[in-house]
């Protein structure tokens, strides 16, 4: 089974670049391959410029590719302190600093995720849900990566914590310069945080441009379905747009454009061909076959 097919995707030094799309549609899958988890079974990627070809690159650039997990709870060990979950990473992946520069490397993390030193001495077990997030960003941010993968960083939190975790990792990359990958349902937090954005639908690409692009102006009809489900504060007057059926499975790909068996415009050409980039008037892209003629501006109030 392929989870994602034929992307191609690139992030640049201090971008925030934002993947949405409904669950299933294969984020983490890429998440899991952008951060050498998993081996493409074809492809190219690289890092820094330099190819990544096996484990023996991946070993060299596993530092500067850090991943903060869907569920940050699950992926701290419950028994071990804080001090240790981030001095992990620091022995393998930085040798040159001695144990005196990972000490202070270790207080900077904690500080910037705005936990003191002294949660350096609890267990990751008796940390709550806003904490432990807070950990597993240290974590990832401790060795100094060039890029940060977020993978639904906000979505085990509650409102007030996720606001903090937004400012936290603006901060952060405001100060370290380094590049972030935000993968989120909540499309106010991608336009608020993300540069850039990608939308996916089984395991592909269907539109992509500048975020106040994509999500102000969508031209595809999924991105415009995703966007007509945000709550609105007020009414607009629209009715939001109600996709019929389930994401098909991965394996049962679809003929022509992958979105027809749910898209409320299809017409006979879908099933027979694969729509290309469609460069839209505004700026970004779409992969549909009518998008150059779909410029209508959509006012997705809830995301200003
Ligand atoms: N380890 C795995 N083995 C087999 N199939 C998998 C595995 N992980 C994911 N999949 C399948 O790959 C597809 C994409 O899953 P993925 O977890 O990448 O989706 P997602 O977009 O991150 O979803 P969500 O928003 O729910 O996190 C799904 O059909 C899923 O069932
Ligand atoms: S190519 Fe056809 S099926 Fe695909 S999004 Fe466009 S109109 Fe819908
Ligand atoms: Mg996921």
């Amino acid at each position: 089974m392929t989870a994602v097919n034929a992307v191609s995707f690139d992030i640049a030094a201090g971008e925030t670049v934002g993947l949405v799309g409904e669950s299933g549609c294969g984020k983490s899958s890429l998440a899991r391959v952008l951060a050498g988890l998993r081996q493409p079974q074809q492809g190219y990627l690289a890092v820094n410029g330099k190819p990544m070809q096996g484990p023996r690159d991946w070993r060299q650039a596993r530092r500067s590719v850090q991943m903060v997990f869907q569920d940050p709870a699950a992926s701290l060990d419950p028994r071990m302190r804080v001090r240790t979950l981030l001095e992990q990473p620091l022995r393998a992946l930085c040798p040159q600093w001695d144990a005196s520069q990972r000490a202070d490397k270790i207080d900077a993390a904690l500080f910037a995720v705005g936990l003191g030193s002294a949660y350096g001495d609890r267990y990751a077990h008796s940390l709550s849900g806003g904490q432990a997030q807070r950990v597993a960003i240290a974590r990832a941010i401790v060795v100094e990566p060039d890029l940060l993968i977020c993978d639904e960083p906000l979505s085990a939190l509650d409102v007030s914590v996720q606001a903090q975790i937004i400012n936290l990792l603006r901060d952060i990359q405001r100060r370290t310069g380094m590049a972030m990958l935000l993968i989120a349902h909540d499309l106010a937090v991608v336009r608020q945080l993300c540069d850039r954005v990608y939308v996916m639908y089984l395991g592909e690409f269907l539109e992509q441009g500048r975020a106040e692009d994509v999500l102000l102006r969508p031209a595809h009809p999924y991105t415009r379905a995703l966007l007509s489900c945000v709550p609105q504060l007020e009414p607009t007057g629209q009715a939001p747009i109600l996709l019929e059926g389930e994401l098909p499975d991965p394996g049962e790909r679809p003929s022509g454009c992958v979105f027809r068996t749910r898209c409320p415009m299809v017409d006979d050409i879908c099933a027979r061909s694969t729509p290309d980039w469609h460069r839209q008037p505004h700026g970004g892209y779409s992969a549909c076959h009518f998008a150059a003629h779909q410029a209508s501006p959509m006012i997705a109030r809830a995301l200003r």
